[in-house]
């Protein structure tokens, strides 16, 4: 336990989901933990209060990943009040599933800007504070539908496969600063975006899954907190926790 004393992180699409797991689980190890969300307002604010019982502080950003904007506002702050960031977790993400034939312009603009274009506008926002701190975990969430392909989902997939290479990239550059960049690549996941998807289809979903089961946002967690709490010497790794569907 509190393998995180003394750490902050800050968490993208945290109020819900796989995003407020993974801040559950960093405030439990003993992190302060800056929250964003775009929407959720009152799961975010809920989120603050959960970890304020936990004896950990918080901050609470609303804003969209998507612009650099936001980046420059949360950095700035996150500069001013603690004066250091140890670990970002780029969680927030999207999806817009259609066929290639009935995809818009529109649809694969956005699933890029919110998925792929927001990881490069974070880790750029904070890399110079790590720099200068020696130390930094950064954690981007993928997908194995980044690695695999998903019919439906060009625009997701594109987005997840991008992060994926992006971050053996961002790995590579940081490294000699004790800056480790990894990808998480979860499987079909118990959250709002998996409810999204029809009845019908989940059930055909379950059969592919050798583990015969959706996975939990938990368990996700778990392996974040592995990333950001003790994995020092793993850099540009992609870690499938996917319950096979992917091997
Ligand atoms: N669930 C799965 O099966 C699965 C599988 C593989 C990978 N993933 C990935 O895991 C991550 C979390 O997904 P989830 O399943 O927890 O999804 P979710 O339940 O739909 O939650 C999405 C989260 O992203 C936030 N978000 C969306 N657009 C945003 C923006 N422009 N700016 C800031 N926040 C934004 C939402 O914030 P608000 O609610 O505040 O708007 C929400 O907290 C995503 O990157 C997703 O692609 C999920």
């Amino acid at each position: 336990m509190n393998r995180l004393e003394g750490r902050n992180a800050l968490v993208t699409g945290a109020a819900r989901g796989i995003g407020r797991a993974i801040a559950e689980a960093l405030a439990a190890e003993g992190a302060d933990v800056a929250i964003n969300y775009q929407s959720s307002e009152a799961d975010a604010v809920s989120l603050a209060q959960e970890i304020g019982t936990l004896g950990r502080r918080t901050l609470l950003f609303k804003g969209d990943v998507g612009q650099r904007s936001t980046w420059t506002s949360m950095i700035g702050k996150i500069r001013q009040d603690w004066g250091r960031l140890d670990i970002l977790v780029n969680n927030a993400g999207i999806t817009r599933d259609k066929t290639l034939r009935k995809m818009t312009d529109e649809d694969w603009l956005a699933v890029l800007q919110t998925n792929l274009n927001a990881c490069y506008f974070g880790v750029s926002a904070v890399m110079n504070m790590m720099i200068e701190q020696k130390f930094g975990r950064i954690v981007n969430i993928s997908s194995f539908v980044g690695q695999a392909g998903n019919f439906g989902q060009a625009n997701y997939a594109a987005s997840k496969g991008g992060i994926i290479a992006f971050t053996k990239t961002a790995a590579m550059e940081l490294a000699k600063y004790n800056v480790t960049c990894n990808a998480l690549a979860p499987g079909f996941t118990e959250t709002g975006m998996l409810a999204k998807v029809p009845e019908q289809v989940r059930a055909q979903i379950l059969t592919r899954i050798p583990m015969g089961r959706f996975g939990k946002p938990e368990e996700i967690a778990k392996a974040v907190l592995f990333l950001a709490a003790d994995a020092d010497y793993v850099t540009g790794q992609q870690i499938n926790v996917n319950g096979g569907v992917y091997m």
